[in-house]
């Protein structure tokens, strides 16, 4: 289990405890945290769950897959430490985490 805090736009924060193997998106959307759409489901295929890594943490989230490196061409104001939350699985190590979320999905 980790304990990952999203922080929205206007800063609003929010903190999860998220089940090892859990997606931060799944998490994120199954407790109606604002800001991670997740419209596939997961399967990399939309870019709705766009967040921001504290850097901090970027190492923590391992390396982008080709398909989640493709896919965040689709998101909007992608920066260097951009990721799909459906792509990062909560374990022990990520404990402590800190996400930004977008203002906007689309
Ligand atoms: S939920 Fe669609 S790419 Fe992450």
């Amino acid at each position: 289990m980790a304990k990952i805090t999203y922080i929205a736009a206007d800063g609003g924060a929010c903190t999860l405890d998220v089940d090892d193997g859990v997606s931060l998106m799944e998490a994120a959307v199954a407790n109606g945290v604002p800001g991670i759409d997740g419209d596939c489901g997961g399967n990399c295929a939309c870019a709705t769950c766009h967040v921001h890594i504290d850097a901090r943490w970027l190492a923590a989230a391992g390396a982008k897959s080709e398909m989640e490196a493709a896919m965040l061409d689709f998101a909007e104001g992608v920066t260097a430490d951009s990721r799909l939350a459906c792509q990062i699985m909560a374990s022990a190590t990520l404990d402590g985490m800190v996400v930004r979320t977008p203002l906007s999905q689309h």
